[in-house]
């Protein structure tokens, strides 16, 4: 039987992950959105994309949430984007409603789904999930690590005009300016950035990738970033699905872990069929572990002020 996945929220992240997922051919799709008329017109744009690229998915637009039926994932992007000045934790009142009840709506209709979160503050936002489920923590994953890391990998790339194969980078914390680069992880082709870079440039790199989202919010004026966040949930749709044990940077639960209990936190997971199968905990110095630690204070206080 083919996979089927969810996306609640068909605006630009919800259609670009789903031009990036049918690229893929890995599920079926579903499309929902408030707005009448909407995900049903591009799932059948899409749909009639997918004979030029070869691809057999079917695609299916709707305002109904029955339509999500046995989703084996739920991705939820329903919510407000940023406006320029803004930061993400001025969404958390509005996308709160909107998230609570695209959890509770698809968990009725696909008791064995695994989640994923996009909308903003997503650390808060995937924690809300996981109790509007109630399912358990592994099964609730937010999407913030591969595009932060990615952002920082994009800019090392255009640093050194070296392929962005060769750039591996890893961002953890909270998805906020208060994100953790991992300079001394991060690597080109094996070598520490720290290495290669002097630590002007490297310094203006971390900043930029902290401030990457935000940098397109005030090009854009209306709307925030759709194509990197969603091929990054893309991705982790992918290492479920086929079940790779992929370790990407992502915001799980945590319980105990980098001595932090009881949030949502970008960290190393590995992701397979069930979801997150394990926290990977890097050993960090003590400036990272404290970086982290002021991360984690934000998070904190947005789930707080949810309770
Ligand atoms: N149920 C379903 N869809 C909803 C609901 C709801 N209750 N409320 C709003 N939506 C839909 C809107 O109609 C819109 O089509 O969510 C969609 C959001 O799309 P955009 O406004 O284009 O925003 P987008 O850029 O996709 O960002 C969505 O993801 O990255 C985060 O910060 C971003 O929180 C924001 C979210």
């Amino acid at each position: 039987m083919k996979n089927k996945v969810s996306i609640i929220g068909a605006g630009m992240t919800g259609a670009t992950t789903a031009h990036w997922l049918a690229e893929r051919e890995v599920s079926d799709l579903v499309l929902v959105d408030v707005v009448e008329g909407m995900p049903q017109g591009k799932a059948l744009d899409l749909q009639q994309a997918l004979p030029v690229i070869g691809k057999d998915v079917k695609v299916i637009g709707s305002n109904d949430y029955a339509s999500t039926a046995g989703s084996d994932i739920v991705i939820i992007t329903a919510g407000l984007p940023r406006k320029p000045g803004m930061s993400r934790d001025d969404l958390l009142y509005a996308n709160a409603e909107i998230v609570r009840k695209a959890a509770e709506e698809t968990i009725r209709y696909s008791p064995d789904a695994i989640f994923i979160i996009l909308t903003n503050p997503l650390d808060a936002m995937s924690y809300l999930a996981m109790k509007a489920t109630g399912v358990a923590a592994h099964r609730v994953i937010g999407q913030a690590g591969i595009l932060d890391s990615a952002r920082m990998r994009a800019f090392v790339a255009m640093e050194l005009g070296v392929s962005v194969e060769n750039i591996h980078c890893y961002v953890l914390g909270g998805h906020g300016d208060e994100m953790v680069p991992l300079t001394r992880a991060s690597n080109v082709a094996g070598v520490p950035l720290e290495d290669i870079l002097t630590a002007d440039r490297l310094e203006a790199i971390v900043d930029r990738t902290r401030k990457g989202g935000g940098e397109i919010v005030s090009l854009l004026k209306t709307g925030s970033a759709y194509y990197a966040p969603a091929v990054a949930i893309a991705q982790m749709v992918e290492a479920i699905l086929k079940d790779k044990h992929l370790i990407v940077p992502a915001s799980a639960y945590l319980q105990g872990e980098y001595g932090l209990t009881g949030l949502f936190f970008g960290v190393p997971v590995q992701l397979g069929r069930k979801g997150v199968e394990k926290v990977i905990e890097y050993k960090l110095s003590e400036a990272e572990m404290a970086a982290l630690q002021k991360s984690a204070q934000g998070v904190a206080e947005n789930i707080a002020k949810l309770k």
